[in-house]
């Protein structure tokens, strides 16, 4: 049995315009997209160009838009599929450096802007650190928290969103996610610095509660309930 997958091509370096290119591929058990693509750059066409690492759905590389909706190319299978046709582009709302590989540089500026790291205690000078922080596993906020760290930043939510797509100053759900769990560590010192940027011009208060990141979130992640929890406790 043969499926065919249709691939949103370009090379935007050499001025060519984007164009669906069609390839028949024969399927295997528990073939992936992933391992399709594979399949045409082997035996087909050694040009084809898309990002790929892990192969287990842990490193976000390999999100694209698969038949419309964003997934990870190499959890995405055939089995079950009612057609024979799958349409495979590029993630979107991120500049396309060639056919489905896309520059995640904006995505990780978004990031950036929210401080994405943990700021802990400063020892004193000379003074050994003290004892790691305890987080108890009972504390209310911990199995809401537990969920939204499991982000792989694969960039998915961000090319579903459609308020990025029009605003280009919305900090986006992955960043605000990430806020959002750092927010809720109660060890971390950098809560008032994240503050302006959060509740700012593209902060909480910009998105439109559409919910496709968590509709399309690979790693179970709801970003918009992050994004729904830092605007219940927005300073007055
Ligand atoms: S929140 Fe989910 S969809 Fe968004 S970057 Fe993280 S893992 Fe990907
Ligand atoms: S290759 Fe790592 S998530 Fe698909």
């Amino acid at each position: 049995m043969t499926i065919t997958l249709r691939v949103r091509r370009s090379d935007p370096a050499r001025g060519e315009r984007p164009a669906w290119r069609s390839y028949r591929v024969e399927l295997r058990p528990k073939m992936s997209v992933l391992d399709a693509l594979f399949a045409i750059l082997e035996e087909q066409d050694a040009t084809l160009a898309f990002r790929y690492s892990c192969r287990a759905g842990m490193c976000g590389s390999c999100a694209m838009v698969i038949d419309g909706r964003e997934g990870l190319a190499c959890q995405a299978r055939f089995e079950g599929a009612r057609r024979s046709v799958v349409h495979v582009e590029p993630l979107r709302s991120l500049p396309v450096l060639r056919d489905l590989v896309v520059d995640m540089g904006p995505f990780f500026a978004r990031y950036r802007a929210i401080d994405p790291f943990f700021v802990g205690e400063e020892p004193s000078l000379g003074q050994p650190p003290g004892d790691p922080a305890v987080v108890d596993p009972d504390a209310g906020v911990r199995p809401l928290v537990s969920r939204q760290i499991d982000c792989i930043a694969c960039g998915a939510c961000l090319s579903a969103c459609p308020t990025v797509a029009m605003n280009d100053a919305f900090l986006g759900p992955a960043a605000l996610n990430r806020a959002f769990a750092l927010t809720n560590d109660a060890r971390d010192r950098a809560h008032r610095l994240r503050r302006e940027a959060i509740y700012g011009e593209g902060g909480v208060h910009a998105c439109h509660s559409v919910g496709n990141c968590a509709r399309v979130c690979p790693a179970g992640v709801d970003p918009l309930l992050s994004i729904r929890m830092l605007r219940a406790h927005a300073p007055e």
